[in-house]
């Protein structure tokens, strides 16, 4: 009996420390029975039947010994007869220390499990952007956002111009509208309150989100107030598509901390293409600290003339210097791009047919293509 008690003590006795490891092999038979644990008092009355005490050892070793000279030493019945619930009671006496232990572990294996389901983006996030005005950010924001949703999929645009032009092509004045871009950004406004649904759904811009730049300039965290704002929608959508006004300014940055790809719209004539160099540079600097995901998926040639000579060697400069960053898709020019804003529509629904509502249906295909490539 003498022996027994240092073997115990040995192989379970250190108590507490010890019931780690012995908690984490038992594991999965402690999770089956847990509610099966006897009141602490039986196990305690076990152990002291033990003169030593022993407090805090558990009785596991205790049933093989006892089995194997139960009649020879008489005092010991009550134990044997403790002991002989003693199946059971090994894995009480292992409960009754290992309960703490184990709400630890498998709560923390929960919150894992929880973490690793959780994607941080579910949408795929791209910003359209150029600091250069007029290059077809919007245009190419809208129709390509269409095409995607003419795939089936779910799309949400964001209006992150104070020009509002992207509000205004899908029919909403953004001078009438109540709440914009500007709560999300400024009042941390959910994203949710301001989407309104048209071809596709919008969260829209007011004219006051001109003064969002100032009013965010002493928040903490202000170039990740769309990342955070998106969070709330990120599930709902298989896109999203941000516009952005043509400066470098806060609400660029915004967009770019948010996104995951950037589509470069570029005029195809030289000038347009020199503006290039510096979106780049401040691409890497948000990618260096502020969203290392992000990469440019690739520069869009817009406004294309084909019977000019200036225009196709613009596109050869582009792809002299930026290789197979730039899309084989061409958007050429032509008058529907502006005819169907007018109407408050994309050029997919203002004229379904047309050369122009195609050149945007081509560029979505090559976006999903290089997607599934990926
Ligand atoms: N392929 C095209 N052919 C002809 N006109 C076009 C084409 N794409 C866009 N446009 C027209 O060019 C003008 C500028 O386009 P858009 O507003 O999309 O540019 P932007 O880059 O968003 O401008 P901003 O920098 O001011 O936001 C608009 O009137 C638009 O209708
Ligand atoms: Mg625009």
């Amino acid at each position: 009996m003498e022996r027994m008690v240092p073997e115990r003590s040995e192989g379970e006795g250190p108590g507490a420390s010890a019931a780690g490891p012995v908690a984490d092999e038992v594991a999965p038979a402690l999770r089956e029975s847990p509610s099966s644990a006897p009141p602490p008092a039986e196990a305690s009355e076990a152990h002291s039947a033990e003169p030593s005490g022993e407090a805090g050892s558990p009785a596991p070793s205790v049933p093989a010994p006892v089995a194997a000279a139960p009649a020879p030493v008489a005092p010991a019945t009550e134990t044997v007869d403790d002991a002989d619930e003693g199946g059971p009671a090994r894995m009480r006496a292992i409960d009754l220390l290992g309960p703490s232990r184990q709400d630890v572990i498998r709560g923390r294996r929960e919150e894992e499990e929880a973490a690793s389901e959780v994607p941080v983006k579910h949408a795929d996030v791209i910003a359209f952007a150029n600091q250069k005005g007029g290059v077809a950010k919007t245009t190419t924001t809208l129709n390509l956002a269409v095409s995607f949703a003419e795939e089936g999929y779910r799309v949400l645009c964001v209006d992150l111009d104070p020009q509002g032009n992207l509000t205004m092509s899908q029919g909403i004045d953004p001078d009438k509208v109540e709440k914009s871009l500007y709560d999300v950004l400024v009042h941390d406004m959910p994203l949710s309150e301001i989407i309104v649904k048209r071809e596709i759904d919008i969260a829209v811009a007011s004219i006051d989100l001109a003064g969002a730049e100032i009013a965010m300039s002493t928040k903490i965290g202000r170039e990740r107030s769309l990342e955070k704002a998106l969070k709330e929608v990120a599930g709902d959508y298989d896109f999203v598509c941000i516009d952005t006004p043509p400066s470098l300014g806060l609400l660029t940055i915004n967009a770019l901390t948010a996104a995951n790809k950037v589509i470069v719209p570029v005029q195809c004539e030289y000038l347009s293409m020199r503006g290039l160099v510096q979106l780049q540079n401040t691409l890497r600097m948000i990618q260096e600290n502020l969203n290392p995901d992000v990469k440019i998926e690739g520069i869009l040639p817009t406004m294309l003339d084909t019977r000019t000579v200036h225009a196709k060697e613009a596109v050869e400069i582009l792809e002299e210097n930026f290789g197979d960053l730039v899309f084989r898709s061409r958007i050429r020019k032509a008058i529907k791009f502006a005819e169907a804003p007018v109407k408050g529509s994309s050029v997919l629904k203002y004229d379904p047919e047309s050369n122009a509502a195609n050149y945007y249906r081509e560029l979505a295909k090559e976006v999903l293509a290089n997607e599934s490539a990926e």
